[in-house]
């Protein structure tokens, strides 16, 4: 729906909520073969993210949870990402744990020293890593979201060309504006001849890759952690999944690419940790579109 303008249009968004809210919902519960009297609690996303999608969601979840009188829990979209990560293998989570959270909205380092507890080490100055995939897809005239379109384009060679890589003051911190507009001046042939398109996608990759994985293991090591999780809808992405695991002497944990793009199983799955540490929500809990992490 949103492919044709290139990136998520708020408004479309809310009202396909609505639309697919209850027909979602029943799909679901006939696919897991229960009904609503099986549930135990609800998890809800409050924030991050666009407000009106959020409503949707929220008012939806505050409406079973009080018809079935069952508690709320009120979750945060970055640590539904992180909980992927323990929803398949190996469910005891080693702390210290060095997070690297990539969506489209959200660039962040979080270093996570036990459940529920978060200090973000670094961000993104400008765009977040999907935001650049996509934003590049779009100015190369690929589709969206543009993420596996690059990977596809890319298609595993090894780029020739090197694109540069940003210098940030703070060691942690992310930028890919810089790569974009470099992106943009070679297609535009401001830099002499206009490369092949799968060689350029590789290259961006490549750029993306280096970046995310040089900064996260630095981190990693200067904070000693125990272990180093990928969560969000770029580790979907098998360049970055295998140059982190490649280059990373310690253990590495990705969820499966389902898990790493926005699921409701990972929202679940941090909602029974909330409710073990016992945070159930109130029913006039409020949405959150600029909730942070750490
Ligand atoms: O976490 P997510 O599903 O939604 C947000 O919370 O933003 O992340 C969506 C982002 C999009 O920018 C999309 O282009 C990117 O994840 N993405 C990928 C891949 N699959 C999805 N980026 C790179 N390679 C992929 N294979
Ligand atoms: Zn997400």
């Amino acid at each position: 729906m949103h492919a044709r303008y290139g990136g998520v249009v708020p408004e479309l968004a809310s009202r396909q909520h609505v639309e697919a809210m209850i027909p979602v919902l029943d799909e679901a519960l006939k696919r897991a073969a229960c009904t609503l009297r099986d549930i135990d609690a609800v998890a809800v996303t409050t924030g991050p993210g666009l407000a009106g999608a959020l409503l949707v969601g929220a008012n939806a979840a505050k409406a079973i949870a009080y018809a079935r009188g069952i508690p709320l829990v009120a979750v945060n979209h970055l640590e539904g990402h992180i909980y992927a990560a323990w929803l398949e293998d190996a469910p005891e989570p080693r702390f210290p744990t060095l997070c690297l959270i990539v969506s489209g909205g959200h660039t962040d380092l979080v270093l996570m020293t036990d459940h529920g507890r978060y200090r973000r080490l670094g961000e993104t100055a400008d765009d977040a890593a999907g935001e650049a995939f996509d934003k590049v897809a779009r100015l190369m005239e690929l589709g969206f979201p543009g993420g596996p379109e690059i990977e596809r384009l890319a298609g595993g060679i090894a780029p020739a060309l090197r694109l540069p890589r940003a210098k940030l003051s703070r060691p942690y911190d992310f930028s890919f504006s810089g790569l974009k507009t470099k992106v943009l001046r070679l297609v535009r042939g401001q830099e002499g001849p206009v490369p092949a398109l799968p060689e350029l996608a590789a290259a961006f990759q490549d750029a993306v890759v280096d970046a995310l994985v040089t900064k996260t293991l630095a981190a990693a090591r200067d904070h000693a952690a125990a272990e180093v999780i990928l969560v969000g809808g770029v580790a979907a992405n098998s360049a970055l999944r295998q140059t982190l695991t490649k280059r990373s002497p310690l253990p590495v944990r990705i969820p499966r690419p389902a898990l790493c793009t926005d699921n409701g199983a990972m929202i679940a799955a941090c909602g029974w940790w909330c409710l073990q540490a016992g945070q159930a929500a109130p029913l006039d809990a409020d949405v959150q579109p600029g909730l942070r992490i750490g």
